[in-house]
């Protein structure tokens, strides 16, 4: 009887042991519930390189800056976050940029839920109602950011956003150790504009008739037009703010306009990932479906590579 019970002692205690070393429930909750870990937010230097080089066309400048701020700042300890500021012509890719950086650092990507997409049209349209935006927005930030510190916040046409709600941000993007004990040293900000696309333009237009190779644009030619035609420029949201004159922004990435043959490889890309092969007659043929400006010479697409899939299902 007291063999038994000791047995019966040793088989409870061994299934404890099992029962705290395996925990089928929080096992199988955190296999596939998203949570702010390494198992999920990890991030993969060598894949953003390779989706930069396979997938984002006509970008050599933002490629090489967005590749170079975002392993720096994930492979160092920062002592702010990371601040992008994207600015370019239309349909230049610079939501499907963000994109890539959030699929290289999130295992769910855009989907994750530590990702943040606002877009200023649409979630902040009232200027009346700045105040309860800001307090929202901070609330907003605080909280997702306590949350997981490696928290991406996406701001899109950053331009239209009211000046006193981009002001609001600001405190989170400084060189501040805690603010109420929360760190933000870890977030990731983009801000998207068509700000300063223009100029950016103009510099490749120039660059192409001297008939230079597009790849040799460096940034100092493009930055010294962008910087003026933004930051003096009064209509634009960017100008009013103390962002650029406190150096909040970590880097300026520019967006070229993009050539019929950057639509053709849209076109091909497009028809990859629909799993069909890609043809380049078709691809031609909707490329050359788009319209393309300055009137004289036709060499930017006026929506970039926008629009590409709608055109694309008329053909297949
Ligand atoms: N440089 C590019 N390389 C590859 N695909 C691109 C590129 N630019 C645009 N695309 C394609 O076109 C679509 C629209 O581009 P995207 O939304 O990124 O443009 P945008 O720069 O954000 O434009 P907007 O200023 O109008 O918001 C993308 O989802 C992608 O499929
Ligand atoms: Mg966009």
């Amino acid at each position: 009887m007291e063999t038994t019970f000791k047995t019966l002692l040793v088989y409870l205690f061994i299934a404890n042991l099992v029962v705290n070393a395996f925990d089928p429930f929080s096992t199988i909750y955190s296999y596939f519930h998203e949570s702010c870990d390494p198992k999920w937010v990890q991030f993969n230097a060598t894949g953003l390189q390779a989706d930069l080089k396979s997938q984002l066309f006509g970008q050599h400048l933002a490629s090489r800056i967005i590749l170079k701020a975002v392993t720096g700042f994930m492979n160092n300890n920062p002592q702010k976050p990371l601040v992008l500021s994207l600015h370019g012509w239309t349909g230049t890719g610079k939501n499907f940029a963000s994109k890539l950086i959030a699929n290289n650092i999130y295992k769910e990507g855009m989907d994750s839920s530590f990702v943040h997409l606002f877009v200023s049209g649409l979630h902040f349209p009232d200027n009346d109602k700045v105040e309860t935006y800001k307090s929202q927005l901070q609330h907003w930030i605080r909280g997702h950011v306590t949350n997981c510190a490696h928290s991406m916040f996406i701001f899109d046409e950053m331009d239209k956003m009211h000046p006193g709600l981009i002001d609001s941000i600001k405190p989170f993007l400084d060189y501040y150790d805690k603010l109420d004990g929360v760190s933000y040293r870890k977030a990731i900000f983009i801000f998207l504009s068509n700000a300063g696309g223009e100029s950016i333009t103009h510099t490749t237009l120039d660059f192409w008739k001297s008939g230079k190779d597009r790849e040799e644009l460096e940034l100092e030619d493009v930055e010294i037009p962008l910087s003026l035609s933004v930051f003096n420029n009064k209509n634009s949201g960017l100008w009013h703010t103390c962002l650029i004159d406190k150096n909040l922004v970590d880097f300026f990435v520019p967006f070229l306009p993009l050539e019929f043959r950057h639509v053709v490889q849209c076109a091909m890309a497009e028809m990859k990932a629909r799993g069909l092969s890609p043809d380049p007659d078709v691809a031609y043929k909707v490329a050359s479906e788009f319209i393309y400006f300055p009137k004289a010479d036709q060499v930017f697409s006026i929506k970039g590579c926008k629009t590409i899939k709608s055109k694309l299902d008329y053909y297949i």
